[in-house]
């Protein structure tokens, strides 16, 4: 069938559609339909089946002997380790873990916060909970943890699982006092922390709580694959809103099973056996999806890449990692290619490898500039894919169906809506726009399988935040078009929510850490362009009066803050003191145009502005740190 059969059909009939996508997945328990309207337009898939992730993940493949294949390979140029786990191996693993979870009391439904680097025993943990029905929540190891504290309390986890320390260039990131720091900090507990100790960096262990990870294997009972059923949340992922409150993104097991499955050929032309690698991190959605369960739910080996794309020790780690590991579908984030092509801008690296087994190069996270695909189209010499998705749906909204039909790419489009999806362009009073016309994405409800049935513990954040705007749509939160041929265009997020080098960040989370400064009256962050992150966060600054210490104090100190209370991830490193900030009659802070002025782009004058004189102070102001020239 072309591309355009299928996805007609998946509108058409959703439920013949995604009860035969779910054939490809084992099912304890088969379910009766597909699609159950919860009322209000919300929407569950294949509730009333049972199934299991780890099951599906691994032991199947076991069964059908895939035992001997790699399920991981794991590379890491910062340790200097490479080393590879067969399906067979990673099963016993995941058992022995599952039952140390099991002989720690966790069991189905119990959270378990997951907080490691890049290492195989990250998906482990994963898999573990997924095996025994517990819902694991994995926080990216950049953030402090101040926002640990935040997702411990929120999903009250019965456990955690960490590394005893990340390894970033240059640094040992000490994982084992930002927990227990984060713990302290949380109201809710957990009853027992398992901890991986790498031999970089031990960790002292609490007694009483801590465990050692060998040590809490030891003499368990290995536990089997709970079914749970298929609406039972398989995880939650934690992604910025426009508040500091991160929205805990809930992914319902037999959906992402039966979704993530498809997506492996359809999307990424991958056959079960092949390597698969996603150079993201097990702290994000792509690392969830592509690096952990849909490589393994079909059989693929995915490669566990703990390193950078420069620095770790060059330019050319990409492509060592893709030749040696004979790698087929390659997904990063076009941060990291622009990353390694303003180190190694004639791609002399590239030369040095082999890379006949490479067919396609995957981008998404962050909008894909047609500079960064056409180097690396040139340098790769395979077809380069945008595609464009989100935390929320776990897999592709719009992308090339380059499995089951290569579409002409469209530099600056990530292709076409993939099925399920019916995407919309909208105005504001919520009317489908004409082809070519600007608009608010939003997807017609109900979402396919595998996207969020709702947020954890928030269904009304979860109404209001995607729900509301547009009844009957979901709301992306991004703005663009669709042209004559049904490609779609992403233009910009039409909320508070900035992306740097590929991570969501939002600019509300960062105001309130900067709000909190004793100094600071009133702030803003803004995302102004940066040539390698694709944006970064900016702070304005107005201070409380009768403050009259160096502005260059006060700003060091709000960059330290940031620092401490969100993560090193949030990449903000400047902050700048002005008078008053541009403002509308009404009060809402002009944030869109500050990053115009910042960027040097045209703007028109907003009609609302309060006092337009304010405008040239921001920009004397800009100038003074870089911004604003030209
Ligand atoms: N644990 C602890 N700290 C981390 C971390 C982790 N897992 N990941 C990143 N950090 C830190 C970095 O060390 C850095 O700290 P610094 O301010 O002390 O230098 C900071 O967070 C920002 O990190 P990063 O965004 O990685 O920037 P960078 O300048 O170190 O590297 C790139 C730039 C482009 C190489 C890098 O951003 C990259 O590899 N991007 C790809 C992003 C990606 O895969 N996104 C996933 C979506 S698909
Ligand atoms: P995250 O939830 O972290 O995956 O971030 C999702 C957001 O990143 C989207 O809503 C977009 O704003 C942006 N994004 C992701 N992929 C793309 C893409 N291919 N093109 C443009 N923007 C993208």
């Amino acid at each position: 069938m072309s591309y355009r059969e299928i996805y007609q059909a998946s509108l058409d009939d959703p439920e013949a559609f995604w009860m035969q996508a779910a054939e490809a997945i084992d099912w304890d328990r088969k379910p009766s339909r597909a699609l159950h309207e919860q009322g209000d337009n919300l929407y569950e898939w294949y509730a009333d089946g049972m199934v299991n992730g780890c099951h599906n993940a691994v032991d199947r493949h076991v069964g059908n002997g895939r035992g001997d294949q790699a399920a991981i390979i794991y590379d890491s140029p910062v340790t200097g380790t490479k080393s590879s786990l067969t399906y067979r191996e990673l099963q016993s693993h995941v058992a022995s873990l599952a039952g140390a979870l099991v002989a720690q009391g966790v069991s189905k439904g119990d959270r378990v916060i997951i907080y490691m680097p890049m290492v195989p025993e990250a998906l482990e943990a994963m898999l573990a909970c997924a095996r025994i029905g517990a819902v694991h929540s994995v926080v990216f190891g950049g953030f402090a943890s101040n926002e640990l504290a935040v997702r411990i309390d929120d999903c009250a986890p019965k456990a955690i699982i960490a590394a005893s320390c990340g390894l970033e260039p240059g640094r040992i990131v000490k994982y084992k006092p930002l927990l227990d720091s984060a713990i302290e900090q949380a109201a809710h507990k957990p009853d027992v922390c398992i901890i991986l100790q790498r031999e970089q960096e031990t960790a002292d262990l609490i007694e009483g709580r801590d465990l050692d990870w060998h040590a809490a294997q030891e003499g368990v009972t290995p536990a089997d694959c709970v079914p749970v059923e298929g609406n039972h949340p398989a995880y939650i992922l934690y992604t910025s809103g426009t508040t500091g409150a991160p929205k805990g993104v809930i992914r319902p097991t037999a959906g992402h099973l039966v979704a993530l499955h498809w997506t492996m050929k359809n999307i990424y032309d991958v056959d079960p056996g092949d390597v698969f690698w996603a150079a993201s991190d097990v702290g994000w959605v792509v690392g969830h999806s592509y690096i952990c369960y849909g490589p393994l739910v079909h059989g693929n080996t995915t490669v566990v890449f703990e390193g950078k794309p420069v620095g770790t020790p060059d330019a050319g780690t990409f492509w060592r990692v893709i030749s040696e590991h004979n790698v087929r579908s390659f997904f990063t984030a076009p941060t990291a290619i622009r990353a390694v092509k303003r180190e190694d801008p004639k791609g002399l690296e590239r030369e040095k490898y082999d890379l006949s087994c490479l067919r396609a190069l995957y981008l998404a996270g962050e909008r894909a500039d047609p500079d960064t695909i056409e180097w690396a189209q040139k340098i790769l010499d395979v077809p380069v894919y945008d595609h464009w998705w989100q935390t929320e749906t776990g897999w592709t909204i719009a992308g090339n169906p380059a499995g089951c039909e290569a579409m002409p790419v469209k530099i600056g489009s990530p292709t076409v809506a993939m099925p399920g999806y019916d995407v919309q362009i909208l105005d504001e009073a919520g009317h489908p726009v004409a082809a070519g016309d600007l608009g608010a994405i939003a997807v017609r409800l109900p979402l396919p399988p595998g996207t969020l049935p709702t947020l954890w513990n928030a269904t009304d954040r979860f109404r209001k935040s995607y729900l509301t705007t547009f009844p009957g749509y979901y709301e992306t939160g991004d703005a663009g078009m669709i042209d004559e041929d049904g490609y779609l265009y992403i233009m910009a997020r039409t909320d508070d929510v900035i992306n740097v080098a590929g991570h969501r960040l939002s600019t509300g989370a960062m105001e309130e850490v900067l709000a909190g400064h004793p100094d600071v009256a009133e702030c803003a962050v803004v995302g102004v362009s940066d040539d390698l992150k694709g944006q970064a966060p900016l702070g304005l600054v107005c201070l409380t009066t009768g403050v009259n210490r160096p502005h260059e104090e006060i700003t060091t100190e709000c960059v330290k803050l940031v620092r401490e209370k969100i993560g090193p991830v949030a990449a903000f490193k400047n902050a700048l003191v002005v008078e008053r900030l541009p403002k509308t009659r009404s009060g809402k802070i002009l944030r869109a145009t500050v990053v115009k002025i910042a960027d040097n782009q045209d703007f028109k004058m907003p009609a609302t502005i309060d006092d337009p004189a304010i405008l040239d102070e921001i920009r004397d102001a800009l100038r003074t740190i870089g911004y604003a020239q030209g």
